[in-house]
C-alpha cells in the first residue's frame, strides 16, 4: 500500500492549486455575491484540460484517471464551491458517453464537452428526488420519423441553465417503470425544450441550478445512449462516480475553511494573545483537521476503486456521506472560531458554511447513502 500520489496527480494538484489560488479566489466572493456563473473560470479550466479530465485523449481529453479528478475539483473548492461544483457535475454527462456511449456517440460529443461545451444530467423531477425510480418524463418513439418526443419537466439540474448537451433520464416505456427508463441525449435549443425557473439557493450562488421543460420535443433516435431499458440502471453508475465528486467538492470546503481558521486563529488577539494560544481553540483545529484527512483518505479510496475498475458503489456512498457531514461540521466550527467575523460578508466563512450544506442533499442526500451503504453491508 502506497499513500502517495503519482507524478502526473501531483502535477494537476500543482497546477489546480494554483489556479484556484490566483484565478479562482480573487473571484469567490463576487461569484456568490452577484450569482455570477463564472464563464471565464470555465473557459479557463478548458483551456487547463480540467473539464477533459477522464475524457481519453483519443477523444479531445486530457486522460487522467479519478484520483487525479477528485484532486483537481477538491483544490478548486478550498476557494470556490460553486466553480468546483459546476466543474464535478460537468463530468457526469460525458462519464455516461464514455461508458455507455456508442463510437459515433463519442466521436461526436466527448471532443466537444472536453473543449468548451458544458454538459448537464437531468435525472431529478419535481416528484421524484429520491426516489429517483418514479421520474414521470416520458420520450415515446415516434416510429413514423424516428424521433423521441420528450415530455415532462426535470428539475434542479445542476449547469442545466447553459449545458449545451443533457444526459436525459426518460420513461422511453413507462408501463414498464424503472425498466422502461432509457438516457437520450439532448441538445441546447432543440425546439420544445426550454429553460423553466433558475433556482435561488441558500448557496453555491455560482452554480446555476435549472428547472429544464419539455413540450413536444423531439430528438433523433440516434441520441439514445446504450440500450433502451437501462436508463435507470445507467443513472445510478453515473451517480456511483458523480458522488466522489460531491465528496472531493466537500473535503475541499472543509480544507479551506480550516487553512482560514488556521490564519484567523493567529492573526485574532483576544485576552492578550491570539486565540490560537487558547486550548479550546486548538482542540477546535485538531478535531477539524483529523477528521478532515480521514474524509479525504476515504474519498481518494472510493476514486482508486473506480479508477481500478473495482466496485464503488459502497465506498462513493461513504465517502460522500462522510465528507459532507464533515464539511458542514467544520465550517460549523470555522465559523464559531470567527465568531461575529466569521457571521459577516467579509470573511469566506459564512459562504463556505452556506455552501458546505448542499453536499449533504446533492447527487443524494445522507439519508440515501445509508441506504446504498446498508443494503452493500446486509445483501
Ligand atoms: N449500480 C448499478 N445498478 C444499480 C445501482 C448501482 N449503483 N443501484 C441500483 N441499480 C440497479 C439495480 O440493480 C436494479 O436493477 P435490476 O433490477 O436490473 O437489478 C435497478 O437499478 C433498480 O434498483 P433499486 O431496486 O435499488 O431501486 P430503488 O428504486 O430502490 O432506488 C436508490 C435505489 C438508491 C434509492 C436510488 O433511487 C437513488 O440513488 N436515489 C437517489 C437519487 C439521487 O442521487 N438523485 C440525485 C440526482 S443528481 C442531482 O443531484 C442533480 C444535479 O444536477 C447535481
Amino acid at each position: 500500500m502506497e499513500f502517495k500520489l503519482t507524478e502526473e496527480q501531483e502535477m494537476l494538484q500543482e497546477m489546480a492549486h494554483d489556479f484556484a489560488e490566483k484565478s479562482v479566489a480573487p473571484r469567490a466572493a463576487d461569484i456568490d455575491k452577484n450569482g455570477e456563473f463564472p464563464q471565464d473560470l470555465f473557459d479557463t479550466m478548458t483551456e487547463m484540460g480540467f473539464t477533459g479530465l477522464c475524457i481519453p485523449e483519443e477523444y479531445g481529453g486530457s486522460g487522467g484517471d479519478d484520483i487525479g479528478k477528485a484532486i483537481v475539483v477538491e483544490e478548486i473548492a478550498k476557494k470556490c464551491a460553486s466553480t468546483a461544483g459546476t466543474l464535478s457535475v460537468h463530468m457526469v454527462c460525458p462519464s455516461i458517453l464514455l461508458k455507455f456511449g456508442s463510437e459515433e456517440q463519442k466521436k461526436k460529443y466527448l471532443p466537444k464537452l472536453a473543449n468548451g461545451c458544458l454538459g448537464a444530467f437531468a435525472l431529478t423531477e419535481p416528484g421524484a428526488g429520491s426516489d429517483a425510480g418514479s421520474a414521470r418524463t416520458t420520450a415515446i418513439l415516434d416510429e413514423a420519423t424516428g424521433e423521441y418526443v420528450i415530455n415532462g419537466t426535470k428539475c434542479f439540474i445542476t449547469g442545466g441553465a447553459r449545458a449545451q448537451y443533457i444526459a436525459l433520464i426518460a420513461l422511453t416505456q413507462p408501463e414498464k417503470k424503472i425498466k422502461g427508463m432509457s438516457c437520450i441525449i439532448v441538445e441546447k435549443g432543440t425546439p420544445g425544450f426550454t429553460i423553466g425557473k433558475v433556482e435561488d439557493k441558500m448557496g453555491l450562488h455560482g452554480s446555476e441550478t435549472a428547472e429544464l421543460v419539455f413540450d413536444n420535443c423531439r430528438v433523433p433516435k440516434e441520441n439514445l445512449i446504450g440500450e433502451e431499458g437501462k436508463g435507470f440502471n445507467y443513472a445510478m453508475i453515473a451517480l456511483d462516480g458523480a458522488r466522489i465528486g460531491i465528496a472531493a467538492q466537500a473535503v475541499g470546503i472543509a480544507e479551506g475553511a480550516l487553512e482560514a481558521s488556521i490564519e484567523y486563529a493567529h492573526q485574532r488577539i483576544q485576552f492578550g494573545k491570539p486565540i490560537a494560544a487558547l486550548q479550546g481553540i486548538q482542540w477546535y483545529l485538531a478535531d477539524m483537521a483529523t477528521k478532515t484527512e480521514a474524509a479525504k483518505w476515504l474519498t481518494y479510496y472510493a476514486a482508486y476503486r473506480k479508477s481500478a475498475g473495482l466496485p464503488h458503489t459502497k465506498e462513493a456512498a461513504m465517502a460522500k456521506l462522510n465528507a459532507s457531514e464533515n464539511a458542514r461540521y467544520v465550517t460549523n466550527l470555522a465559523l464559531q472560531i470567527h465568531g461575529g467575523y466569521g457571521y459577516m460578508r467579509d470573511y469566506p466563512i459564512e459562504r463556505m458554511y452556506r455552501d458546505a450544506k448542499i453536499t449533504e442533499i446533492y447527487e443524494g442526500t445522507s439519508e440515501i447513502h445509508k441506504v446504498v451503504i446498508s443494503r452493500a453491508l446486509l445483501k
